[in-house]
């Protein structure tokens, strides 16, 4: 395979479990099941989507793959290099190559770091640069988010949630990162400001080639920017196809109640349909459902959906579900 072809990021059969008892002699044995047998690639410049409800497990894969937390089993390639399991130390040349922006730029900027410290900051950690180079790439970087020179000199609070969130972009893109995880980027700002933080995004990865593990709660968000997109609920993948192909024909049921549970462009519409999305809710991820984790919720389920974990079938190329009753695989359907 030559490095054109080698995913950006490979991720296989990704576990993540917490344990639910104190420390290390607690006699809790039982544990939190937050990443379950998640496996994806990212391609070189490509955007992947990623959506599921809360305690789906996205920001758990995100801390995961940029190594911020530790797998509990798994392999996690970057550039054809395994990083899930290497020591801090030897992980140190592959840190600035995937960085994170979250969630909430109130609470991830330290409000006591003017912005210049904030969007630096990597570049001191990493070491290399001395003051003056920060100081033009700083300059360089408020430029490329949009923000003026000035903003350098002020504190997080005298910014705007969609400028706080700029910031975070500028410091997440300093060290010249391949991949950028950005976890809900949006999702803690006012609608009329999502769009253009996402146009800087994809401004932005237009600019540099970037990749995006772009995770989001609802499908509406990643329609555009995304190319491909995987449905993630109770830490599992339930779908994943491209863009094109998982609006047109979403197949999991729980896509399909996604869809219907996201609001309706025409407010009318929204405003007078009969039913939105799903029954129940989310099983607790300490003891997730045997089989099928969404057999609890599934309007298809039956007692076979609960005997085993439903394989990831392809359904058409590039496009895998975990259903039994949309995606048989190889058994004939009965
Ligand atoms: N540090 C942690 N310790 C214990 N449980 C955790 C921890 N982080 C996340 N979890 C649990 O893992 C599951 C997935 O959480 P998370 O990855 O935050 O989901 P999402 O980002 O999709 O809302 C949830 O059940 C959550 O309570
Ligand atoms: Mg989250």
């Amino acid at each position: 395979m030559t490095a054109a072809e080698t995913p950006l990021l490979s991720v296989r059969n990704l576990v993540k479990r917490y344990p639910l008892g104190g420390g290390l002699f607690s006699s809790d044995r039982r544990v939190v099941h937050a990443v379950e047998d998640v496996s994806f690639d990212i391609a070189r410049g490509e955007t992947f989507g990623l959506v599921g409800e809360s305690g789906s497990g996205k920001s758990t894969i995100s801390r995961v793959v940029t190594r911020l937390e530790d797998p509990t089993s798994g392999e996690i390639r970057l550039e054809g290099t395994e990083i899930g399991s290497l020591s801090e130390r030897a992980l140190r040349p592959y840190r600035s190559r995937a960085q994170m922006i979250f969630q909430d730029p109130y609470s991830s900027l330290d409000p006591r770091m003017k912005a210049g410290a904030i969007i630096e900051e990597p570049m001191v950690v990493q070491g290399g640069f001395d003051r003056s180079q920060r100081a033009r790439r700083v300059a360089e970087l408020l430029d490329m988010v949009g923000l003026p020179a000035s903003a350098r000199d002020r504190y997080p609070n005298e910014f705007s949630g969609g400028q706080r969130q700029r910031i975070g972009i500028a410091r997440a893109i300093a060290l010249n990162p391949r991949l950028v995880v950005a976890d809900e980027p949006v999702s803690a700002l006012d609608v009329s400001i999502q769009a253009q933080v996402v146009n800087l995004l994809e401004d932005l990865q237009a600019e540099l080639g970037l990749s995006y593990l772009f995770i989001a709660h609802d499908l509406a968000v990643v329609r555009h920017i995304a190319h491909r997109v995987a449905v993630l609920y109770l830490g599992r993948v339930m779908e994943i196809a491209s863009s094109s192909q998982l609006y047109a024909a979403p197949r999991h049921p729980y896509t399909r109640a996604l869809m219907e549970a996201a609001p309706l462009p025409d407010p009318v519409a929204e405003a007078s349909r009969e039913s939105a999305g799903i029954e129940g809710e989310i099983p607790s991820a300490v003891t997730p459902p045997p089989g099928c984790v969404f057999s609890t919720r599934c309007p298809l389920a039956s007692a076979e959906c609960r005997a085993a974990v439903p394989p990831l079938v392809e359904v058409e190329p590039g496009h895998r579900v975990a259903c039994i009753k949309v995606a048989p695989g190889a058994a004939a359907p009965a």
